[in-house]
């Protein structure tokens, strides 16, 4: 095991942690052979909830560190992370702006984004998202002319200081699966712009070594993800003097799962939601929970899973998406489902 000491970590404690592991027990008697359990990301205690919040803890820990006043940060119109890092930024009381390209959702206003601005947030829009690493950077230097001190967080918050929140998820783990009895073999996400699964990947190397991280592609580009978490793995590991051998068997991210696409909802996604809520009350996000699930679910089918192991699903948040594709989910619920 790698001996690391998080405490000294920088954090801004926005979230309420530990968030709970359940025990889904309709969800593994229909797999049959495996125990699924649940960690309740989207229960992390700020705005609607999700996986942004524990990379945000981290990366406002720094921005305060670095003396940072401003928090500037970037999405596409359905972001959720931008919620997530404008409410916590809110919350220890600093001024947040943030740049959100165009997403293909018409003219709909995106639930986070209603969000966001309830917050009172200064939201910046730019059409593509090549567009808004510009757009940061000249926010940023319009808060430096005035004396201000910005701090700008890259898409997701996924970076060498964003990962700490997942790293810090492992430990928390760890010691809820000792108190629990249930030593975990697998963890199934959903998986975009990197920062969950890296963090993941280094959060088990250093507090659950024994454990399998597999990351369902939402829809991205998979080599981009796998060359995304090594970059964010070396930088972490860099800025830390810590030496981490990751091999490339340990980064898995499956692409069998993206179904027609990233944001579109298809009737496997559709059926799959209702299937979960059926069975555990539970409602999983339509672009990337419901991946993961799907995923979890076929790789059961394939036997894919040692016989009776645990597995541990991440429920990241984002149920609010739902409300972005509400005519085209009425009408496969009227129509197919
Ligand atoms: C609800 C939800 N789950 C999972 C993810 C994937 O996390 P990451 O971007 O760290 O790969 C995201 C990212 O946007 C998300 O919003």
């Amino acid at each position: 095991m790698i001996d690391f000491d998080l405490t000294k970590i920088p954090r801004e404690g926005i979230c309420t942690l530990p968030t709970p592991i359940q025990y889904m027990p309709r969800l593994s008697k229909y797999l049959q052979d495996v125990n699924v359990y649940v960690k309740r990301d989207d229960l992390t205690g700020i705005a609607l909830g999700g996986n942004k919040n524990r990379k945000v803890e981290y990366l406002l820990g720094d921005a305060l560190k670095k003396g940072a006043d401003t928090i500037i940060t970037e999405g596409t119109l359905t972001s959720n992370h931008c919620l997530q890092a404008a409410a916590g930024a809110a919350k220890i009381g600093l001024n947040c702006e943030i740049v959100l390209s165009d997403a293909p959702i018409g003219e709909k206003i995106p639930m986070n984004l209603l969000f966001t601005k309830l917050l009172g947030i200064k939201v910046h829009r730019v059409k593509t998202s090549a567009e808004r690493k510009t757009k940061m950077l000249e926010i940023a230097s319009h808060f430096e002319k005035k004396g201000d001190v910005p701090y700008i967080i890259p898409s997701g918050g996924s970076d060498k200081i964003g990962i700490f929140g997942y790293i810090n998820f492992f430990k928390e783990i760890a010691l809820q699966s000792e108190k629990m009895g249930i030593n975990f073999e697998y963890f199934i996400h959903g998986t975009g712009s990197a920062g969950t699964q890296a963090g993941s990947i280094v959060g088990k190397k250093i507090f659950y070594p024994n454990l399998e991280v597999i990351g369902i592609n939402a829809g991205y580009k998979k080599e981009k993800i796998v060359m995304k978490i090594k970059s964010i793995i070396n930088e972490f590991a860099l800025d830390n003097s810590l030496n981490l051998k990751i091999n490339d068997s340990e980064i898995i991210v499956l692409d069998d799962f993206i179904g027609e696409g990233y944001e579109i909802i298809s009737d496997e996604i559709l059926e799959t939601v209702r299937l979960i809520a059926n069975l555990e009350g539970i409602f999983l996000d339509p672009v990337y929970n419901v991946k993961a699930m799907i995923g979890l679910i076929g790789l059961a089918k394939k036997n894919y899973f040692t016989k009776g192991s645990n597995i541990l699903f991440l429920h990241s948040g984002g149920n609010q998406a739902f409300c972005h594709f509400v005519e085209p989910v009425l009408e496969k619920l009227n129509k197919n489902l």
